[in-house]
């Protein structure tokens, strides 16, 4: 694998709203992916080998908005926060100790000053929650990068959000919504994507949620899709659908080609009515996170029938 310039951020959350862009290099070889996507069915996702991608996430280069001529060099080591002793080699990513730099003083705001009707006051911190999962919920396993099915509790931070013209968007192509495909035939399920780093992924048995979101050097989310089939009723089925079945899964391993991400659907569906979504998510699985509230649609959604 080329070498994989993907800007890494711990916990910057806060502060990274007011960090420089990224320096340096565009990201070149998007983290090649191995054979596969996650099977088909309602089976569980087998393993896969997901080493090749997990490894595209080497480079831990870090940028602070404390200290901008750390953004020079992008290193790896400490960037960190003016030279603020960390203890060690100094290295503020695999310091134990919360760095001052990146605690959010707004974090300590319930939100509620004043009050509004029908508003919950936010929980708060003055730490940035670093202890959270322990304090709050003792029996509940931490999230360790196994998708656990019985729930958990993540300690990573959110990580890197992009900017409002960076939020990802897709449409699918095909199938086409309320369109009719024939049954029981192949068909390659294609989505426009627009704004979205794709092809990348890690190990989603042992990374799962493991770190936060990142960004590329022009700020767009980095990460990958998967398409869903359901089977619908009828095509205005208004009922809830059940998020554990479905009859195809397949994470998209592979970067968009000219904006249109492709999964060959090879078995094709059974005559029926069908929605195929998007799920568009960050290297390691989580939903795309974007700036702010009040945005259109992150995925798309297809309704479609086979006859
Ligand atoms: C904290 O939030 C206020 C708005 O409530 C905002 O004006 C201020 O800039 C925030 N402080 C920091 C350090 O981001
Ligand atoms: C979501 O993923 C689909 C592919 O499944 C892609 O076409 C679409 O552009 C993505 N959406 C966003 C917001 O990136």
């Amino acid at each position: 694998m080329k070498a994989a310039s993907i800007f890494f951020f711990g916990a910057l959350v806060c502060s990274v709203a007011a960090a420089p862009r990224p320096l340096g290099r565009r990201f070149g070889n998007q983290g090649k992916s191995p054979a596969g996507g996650f099977g088909k069915g309602g089976a569980p996702p087998p393993p896969k080998g997901g080493a090749g991608a997990s490894s595209a996430i080497a480079s831990a280069s870090i940028v602070t908005s404390a200290a901008p001529a750390a953004t020079s060099a992008l290193t790896g080591n400490n960037a960190g926060a003016g030279g603020a002793a960390t203890g060690g080699d100094g290295d503020l990513q695999t310091s134990l100790t919360l760095d001052s730099s990146v605690i959010c003083a707004n974090f300590t705001d319930d939100g509620q000053n004043p009050p509004v009707a029908g508003q919950s006051a936010s929980s708060t911190s003055t730490n940035n929650y670093i202890n959270f999962c322990a304090l709050t919920l003792p029996q509940t396993p931490l999230t360790n990068g196994l998708q656990i099915t019985s729930g958990s509790c993540n300690p990573a931070p959110i990580g890197l959000i992009p900017s409002v013209d960076h939020m990802p968007s897709a449409k699918y192509l095909f199938p086409k919504n309320g369109g009719t495909i024939p049954a029981n035939q192949a068909f390659n399920a294609q989505l426009n994507v627009l704004n979205f780093h794709t092809g990348v992924f890690t190990n989603a048995q042992k990374t799962y949620f493991a770190a936060p979101q990142t960004l590329d050097a022009q700020g767009l989310i980095i990460g990958h899709s998967h398409m869903v089939i359901e089977a619908l009723s009828s095509i205005d089925q208004i009922t809830p659908t059940d998020p554990q079945k479905f009859i195809f899964f397949k994470g998209v391993d592979a970067a968009a080609v000219n904006g249109v991400l492709t999964v060959a659907v090879t078995a094709g569906v059974p005559p029926g009515t069908y929605r195929i979504c998007s799920i568009n998510s960050s290297s390691n699985h989580q939903p795309v996170i974007v700036p702010i509230a009040q945005h259109g649609s992150l995925d798309d959604c297809s309704y479609f029938t086979a006859k």
